[in-house]
């Protein structure tokens, strides 16, 4: 049997481990990027590992997140992103040069490279063939040391695309309708592989909004060939020398098969408050004031997503109700829009343009009203991820964005245009793109990063480093949360709250603030504590502050009846381990505060059970922990960066 395009990727990138999914293999990693709203603590720790410089091909330190500057500690952070990225022999890309997936995709994505990012929509870089994987931080900063990292193994699904999308029928149809089937946990521990006669109707952008939002299912990554369009997508971008062919072999075996008809698919919608929450959007029978449409980020902020949503608008204007804006996705693609009148398109038809950055996708910027309507075409609409608790946010094309700005209330493009939507087929991709790089800056040869000074502002604080396990660990419940709690709710975004996160003890005062206001000052009264959760706890956005800051406030635990994966590993490395409930009806029996007690706690972790005593009760309960060898090391050393500089140390290759 041949192998898929996945499966021959980490093959070639294999240091150890067995390639059976589930179990534990070491790969090296090519790439990395970072962005930064979560990289302030990537390069502490990196810097507290004492390496000269970075050891990949390729590392990538994106200013993207958080352009608005609402106080000094945003700049300070990318003064300091900055020269330590000069430092350490990494790519800076300034503030205005566009957002971190796209520009990766455009300058420096390469098939059959293996990419690991600190962001969660990674997997982006999937479009051009490239295995690319969202982690935390500290797992970028592991990479960078050039040290094999570790991955579980993944499942490998076949996606076989047939047919074409009906004009109006955006990719991002193509990924609400995985999203409805698998749901949001239905990817854990797989790759999508989309192959079939499908694929080869989709441009590289198509294909990038698919890969992005495969991490909304919860998946790995998710991945397409490199075939011709791939290359004229790299020769568009001056870079056709880096192509390199990549497919699967034609009898490729996969461990699940699933079957998509492109022209099947209408306009869809995911309603609040998850992604997978999805209807097409002719089903609904309400249709209320919408206050805002976000058009863009780096889901849907495409050359082709603005050029379509301007065709939808032409001759119309957004409705009085309505706040529409637009977030490109990088420099190039705004030039090109600019040139080819685009952008006059969208201007005249009332839409805003905004800085070329994420901004409104994590709530810098454009929260919307009390309770309001806000329909997006980024990828995430939980409770509170626009910046208001009370808001609800409806996901998207770009062709409904723009449909629904004009009515004021949902709509797709076929209510806009009718049969005149066949002239959105007619959109593509540039041939040749406005190659300008003048906004990237290029590592400095070693002898002169070795004289740059890093410059930390006052609200840079340092990395807080956990213990390892106690013996005997006794503490009560900071914290019971429900089902599906994401990163967003544990670390809220906004302006003002990730300009915070290069200083973790004035950001955790916030931890869990729109979820539980009181539970920062409980878990400090508490001193050490444990939280507990319920199904897929810590979705969402990669962000490792939701590990972090709970580490600072003492937590010791998280036990749940399940956690998703990135966060899963952003515990571990920030030394709270992650337990599973063996029967998750126990998680009814808990309340807040119950004193719980855990005997001999490092020698339960290394059985991977651990029995839980709640001394309030009078009843005990067991715990699993689905966790690999090299996981219970990290687990047991306290910590990845206590474990890597062990290993470093061993390997000889920094000193004690
Ligand atoms: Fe930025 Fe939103 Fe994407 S925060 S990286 S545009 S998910």
């Amino acid at each position: 049997m041949g192998e898929s395009l996945t499966r021959k990727i980490i093959k070639s990138h294999l240091d150890s481990g067995s390639m059976t999914p589930g179990k534990d293999v070491f790969v090296k990693v090519d790439q990395t990027l970072t962005h930064d709203i979560n990289a302030v603590m990537t390069y502490l720790a990196f810097e507290q590992i004492g390496l000269k410089r970075a050891r990949t091909e390729i590392s990538v330190s994106n200013l993207d997140h958080n352009l608005l500057y609402i106080d000094f500690k945003t700049p300070d952070d990318h003064i300091y992103l900055r020269t330590v990225a000069e430092k350490y022999g990494v790519y800076v890309s300034r503030p205005g040069n566009g957002i971190c997936h796209m520009v990766h995709t455009q300058r420096f994505a390469i098939p059959g490279k293996l990419l690991m990012g600190g962001d969660s929509h990674t997997p982006s870089g999937g479009a051009v063939g490239m295995l690319s994987i969202g982690v935390g931080g500290m797992d970028v900063a592991t990479a960078m040391t050039g040290l094999p990292m570790r991955l579980t193994m993944p499942e490998i699904v076949k996606v076989n695309l047939t047919g074409r999308l009906r004009p109006g029928v955006n990719a991002k149809e193509v990924v609400l309708e995985m999203l409805r089937r698998v749901t949001i946990k239905g990817g854990l521990g797989k790759v999508f592989e989309y192959v079939g006669p499908g694929v080869e109707t989709l441009e590289v952008p198509e294909r990038l909004t698919i890969a992005n939002m495969g991490a909304e299912m919860g998946a790995t990554s998710s991945i397409f060939p490199a075939d011709s369009v791939v290359r004229k997508f790299m020769e568009a971008q001056d870079r056709g020398d880096q192509f390199v062919p990549m497919a699967p072999d034609e009898d490729a075996e996969y461990d699940e098969v699933m079957e998509l008809d492109l022209s099947s698919l209408e306009p869809l919608i995911a309603l609040p408050h998850q992604p997978d929450n999805v209807v097409p959007i002719s089903s609904l029978t309400e249709h209320p004031v919408v206050q805002q449409v976000f058009m863009g980020s780096c889901t849907n902020g495409s050359y082709s997503d603005f050029a379509k949503a301007a065709l939808v608008m032409q001759g119309h204007h957004v409705d009085e109700n309505v706040q529409c804006t637009a977030g490109i996705a990088s420099k190039q693609i705004y030039k090109q829009l600019m040139k080819d009148g685009y952008l006059d398109m969208l201007i005249d038809a009332g839409v805003r343009i905004m800085e070329l950055s994420c901004g409104p996708c994590c709530a810098i910027g454009q929260v919307p009203p009390t309770n309001g309507i806000a329909v997006r075409t980024s990828n995430r609409n939980f409770r509170g991820r626009a910046g208001s608790p009370n808001a609800n946010i409806y996901l998207v094309s770009p062709e409904s964005a723009a449909a629904t700005a004009i009515k004021g209330t949902f709509a797709s493009a076929w209510d806009i245009m009718g049969e005149d939507a066949k002239k959105l087929w007619e959109i593509h991709e540039p041939d040749h793109y406005f190659i300008d790089d003048s906004m990237l800056i290029k590592p400095l040869p070693e002898e002169e990063a070795e004289k740059v000074q890093v410059i930390k502002g006052p609200n840079i604080a340092f990395l807080p480093v956990p213990e390892k396990p106690e013996k005997n660990l006794q503490c009560r419940i900071s914290l019971k949360g429900r089902d599906n709690i994401s990163t967003d709710d544990i670390t809220p975004a906004g302006a003002e709250f990730s300009s915070m996160r290069s200083n973790i003890p004035l950001m955790s005062k916030y931890c869990y603030n729109r979820y539980d206001p009181e539970f920062s000052e409980r878990a400090r009264e508490l001193v050490k504590s444990i939280i507990i959760g319920g199904e897929n706890y810590g979705q969402g956005s990669s962000r490792e502050h939701a590990a972090i800051n709970p580490m600072y406030l003492g937590v010791k635990c998280v036990i749940a009846k399940s956690i998703a994966r990135i966060h899963k590993g952003n515990l571990m490395n920030h030394g709270i381990v992650p337990m599973l409930f063996e029967n998750p009806e126990d998680y009814d029996k808990l309340e807040l505060l119950d004193e719980l007690e855990i005997e001999n706690f490092p020698e339960q972790i290394k059985a991977r059970k651990v029995t839980v005593r709640d001394k309030t009760k009078g009843f005990s309960f067991d715990c699993k922990l689905e966790i690999s060898d090299a996981e219970m090391e990290i687990i047991l050393d306290g910590g990845q960066l206590k474990h890597l500089k062990k290993q470093l140390i061993e390997k000889g290759i920094i000193k004690e």
